[in-house]
C-alpha cells in the first residue's frame, strides 16, 4: 500500500517535473521569437524604449518623441510626368554620379571637379532625412545669405558646391546639365509650401561642446571609425575604373576646399553624427556628440585645397560663430572661431546683431 502510494508520487513528482520543464522551453521559444521579431521586422516589435522616449520631459529628449511626427518623404521617381521625365532623371544622374560626367574622365567635362559626387555629402541623391537632403532647397530660394551678402537664386547655390564642396568650376546656367539638377531638386521639393522647411530637412542640430573641439582626441575617433574607408591618409578609395571613388576622400587634394561649407566644424559634426560611419541615421546614430566635435576638429586640421574666400561674408558681423577666417567683429580669434568654445561666441555675435538668442 505504501509503495502504491509512494509510485503514486514518484510519478506525479516526475510528471509535474516534466511539466516544469516544457514550459520553460516554451518560454524561451516564445523570447525567442520575439527577439528574432524585433531583430527582423522592428516595425512590429512592442518596443519598449518607444514608451520610456515619450514619458521623458526632459526637453533633449523630447525631440525624439518628435521622430514619430512625420519626416518628408521623397516623391517616388515613378510618379514623374512623362513630359519631365527625361530632364529630371538626368538631373538625378548628375547629382549620384557627378564624378562620370565632370571628374578625371568625365564624359561632359573632364577634370572640372575633384571626382566627388554630390550625392556623397548629400545622401541618396539628396533624399536622406538629416542626410543634408535638398527637400527645402525649392520652397526657400532665392533668399538672403550671409556669405555672399546677397540675394542668392538656386544657380548660384549650386555653382556653389560645385566650386567648394566639389573644388571646381561652376557650370553655366544655361547648360542643359544645370537645367537638368534644377528640375530635379525642383521636382524634390514640389510639395513643400513656398518658404517652409519640412522635418528632416538638411541637417540636425547637435548641442556644443563646453570645451574646444579636440583634433587629438578627433583622431583616434578616426582611426577607430572612419579609417577603415576613408583611409589613413584621408585620400578614400578609388573603385575598380581608377576614377571614381567607392570611399570619397576626406582631406588632401581630391577634398573640398578650405571655403565649402564642411569646412566648418559645425557642419561637418551634424553631418557625421547622423550619417556616419556608414549606415548610422538620425534615428540610429553611432557616435557621441563629443566624437563628432573632436573628428570634425581632426578632418579639418588636415591639408585642403584651399579658396580665396576674403570676399565671403562681407558684413564681418555676420560671419558664423565657427568660421575659421578672420577678420571678426567678435574679439575671438581663428583658432577660437575654428575649435569652439562656441556658445560664447555665439552669444557674442548675437549680442553684436541685436538678435534674441
Ligand atoms: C563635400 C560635401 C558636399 C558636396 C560634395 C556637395 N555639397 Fe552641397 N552642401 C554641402 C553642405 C555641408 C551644405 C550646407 C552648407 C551650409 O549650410 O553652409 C550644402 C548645401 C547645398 C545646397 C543648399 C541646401 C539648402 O537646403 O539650402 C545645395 C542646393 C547644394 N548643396 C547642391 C549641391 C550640388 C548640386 C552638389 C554637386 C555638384 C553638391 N551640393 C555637392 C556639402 C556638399
Ligand atoms: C564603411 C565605410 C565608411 C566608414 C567606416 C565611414 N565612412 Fe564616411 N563615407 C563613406 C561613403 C561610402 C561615403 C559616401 C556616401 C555616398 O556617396 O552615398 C562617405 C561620406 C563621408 C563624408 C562626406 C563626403 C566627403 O568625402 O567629404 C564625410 C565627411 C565622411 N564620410 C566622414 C566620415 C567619418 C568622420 C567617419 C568616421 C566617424 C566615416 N566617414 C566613416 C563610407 C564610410
Amino acid at each position: 500500500m505504501q509503495k502504491q502510494e509512494e509510485d503514486y508520487q514518484r510519478n506525479v513528482g516526475n510528471t509535474i517535473s516534466k511539466l516544469i520543464n516544457l514550459i520553460i522551453l516554451l518560454l524561451f521559444i516564445i523570447a525567442l521569437l520575439i527577439f528574432l521579431l524585433c531583430k527582423y521586422m522592428p516595425d512590429y516589435c512592442p518596443a519598449p524604449e518607444k514608451i520610456t522616449k515619450e514619458k521623458n520631459t526632459d526637453p533633449a529628449k523630447t525631440e525624439i518623441k518628435k521622430e514619430t511626427i512625420s519626416f518628408w518623404k521623397s516623391p517616388d521617381t515613378s510618379t514623374i510626368p512623362a513630359n519631365d521625365k527625361e530632364l529630371i532623371l538626368y538631373g538625378k544622374e548628375l547629382i549620384s554620379k557627378t564624378s562620370s560626367f565632370f571628374g578625371t574622365n568625365g564624359s561632359i567635362k573632364k577634370m572640372a571637379t575633384n571626382g566627388m559626387n554630390c550625392q556623397n555629402c548629400h545622401l541618396d541623391a539628396g533624399t536622406k532625412i538629416f542626410g543634408n537632403n535638398y527637400s527645402a532647397v525649392y520652397s526657400t530660394y532665392p533668399k538672403y545669405r550671409a556669405r555672399s551678402g546677397t540675394n542668392e537664386n538656386i544657380y548660384k547655390r549650386i555653382n556653389d558646391c560645385f566650386e567648394r564642396s566639389l573644388n571646381g568650376v561652376a557650370l553655366d546656367t544655361n547648360s542643359k546639365e544645370m537645367k537638368a539638377i534644377v528640375a530635379y531638386i525642383h521636382w524634390l521639393g514640389k510639395d513643400v509650401a513656398k518658404g517652409k522647411k519640412p522635418e528632416g530637412a538638411g541637417l540636425k542640430d547637435i548641442s556644443f561642446l563646453d570645451r574646444a573641439a579636440d583634433p587629438k582626441k578627433g583622431e583616434a575617433v578616426y582611426t577607430q571609425k572612419c579609417l577603415s574607408c576613408h583611409q589613413k591618409d584621408g585620400s578614400g578609395q578609388l573603385n575598380n575604373d581608377q576614377v571614381t571613388f567607392l570611399y570619397p576622400p576626406l582631406w588632401g587634394k581630391n577634398s573640398y576646399n578650405d571655403g565649402a561649407g564642411l569646412y566648418r566644424l559645425s557642419n561637418f559634426a551634424k553631418f557625421v553624427k547622423y550619417n556616419m560611419p556608414l549606415g548610422a541615421a538620425h534615428d540610429a546614430p553611432q557616435l557621441t556628440d563629443e566624437e563628432a566635435w573632436d573628428v570634425a576638429a581632426y578632418v579639418n586640421s588636415q591639408p585642403r585645397p584651399k579658396k580665396d574666400t576674403s570676399k565671403d561674408w562681407p558684413k564681418t558681423k555676420e560671419k558664423p560663430f565657427d568660421h575659421p577666417f578672420g577678420p571678426y567683429a567678435d574679439g575671438f580669434s581663428e583658432a577660437e572661431h575654428k575649435y569652439g568654445p562656441y556658445q560664447i561666441i555665439k552669444d557674442k555675435i548675437a549680442q553684436l546683431n541685436d538678435v534674441k538668442k
